[in-house]
């Protein structure tokens, strides 16, 4: 199936929610949906996603950054942000590319903001600038219980992967991360959109990719016709 839309409109969406969710699954499936839609689909995530933002990345989740407080956390996750955005996710939105990002600022809201206790005032003032005027068009939460989430994660990490500076938290701080970004998603109900990620990948994919359409590419299928 492929649609005919606007070309130059670029679409920027970003998976959010706790640890072992399953975002990077399901950004990967959406990619690939949108690929045979024939889109050009930059994918990506945060921290990270450019080589100086890499740098920052392998600072914060070593768990060097964490001695220093929240704020400079949030301060060094914001500086690896304007670096994505300007060096990569707007030029991509720019030339018509949808973007499909790992976390964004509302991760920073959350492990920072309702976590970390800096305040709402300080992150937006960070999150203007870094983001400037590129924020997502659709936020995609997935929300699961953190303890299924957690164990998730353990479980990949049978495949050699290491606990990170967050992942290393005590149970109760994955609950509130949940709670944060259900709170977040009720306050900007218009970009936000949560989704049950306790059922099998192929349901939550077809949540995914049903709400996208409905968000996108309806109108354009219409115009098409
Ligand atoms: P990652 O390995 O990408 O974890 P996950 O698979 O859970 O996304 O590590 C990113 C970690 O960084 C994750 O624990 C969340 C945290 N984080 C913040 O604390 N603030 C931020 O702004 C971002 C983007 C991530």
């Amino acid at each position: 199936m492929t649609f005919q839309t606007t070309p130059e409109i670029g679409r920027f969406i970003t998976f959010e929610g706790g640890e072992g969710v399953g975002k990077s699954t399901q950004l990967a499936r959406l990619a690939e949906h949108l690929r045979e839609c024939g889109f050009e689909v930059v994918t990506t995530r945060e921290p990270g996603g450019t080589p100086k933002a890499e740098r920052l990345r392998n600072f914060l989740l070593s768990g060097r950054a964490a001695p220093l407080g929240p704020l400079a956390e949030a301060a060094l996750f914001s500086a690896a942000r304007a670096d994505h955005v300007e060096s990569l996710i707007a030029p991509a939105l720019n030339r018509g590319a949808w973007v499909l990002c790992d976390r964004f600022a509302d991760s920073t809201r959350a492990y920072q903001g309702a976590r970390g206790g800096v305040d709402a005032k300080t992150l937006a003032l960070l999150e203007r600038a870094a983001v400037g005027e590129t924020r997502p068009d659709l936020t995609i939460v997935l929300d699961l219980p953190a303890h299924e989430g957690l164990a998730r994660a353990a479980s990949r990490r049978d495949g050699g992967d290491e606990v990170d500076r967050f992942e290393s938290e005590k149970p109760d701080f994955h609950e509130e991360l949940r709670q944060a970004f259900l709170d977040i998603a009720e306050s900007e109900s218009e970009r936000c959109c949560v989704i049950d990620a306790a059922r099998s990948v192929d349901d939550v994919a077809r949540a995914v990719r049903a709400f996208v359409h409905d968000r996108f590419l309806a109108h354009a299928a219409q115009a098409a016709q």
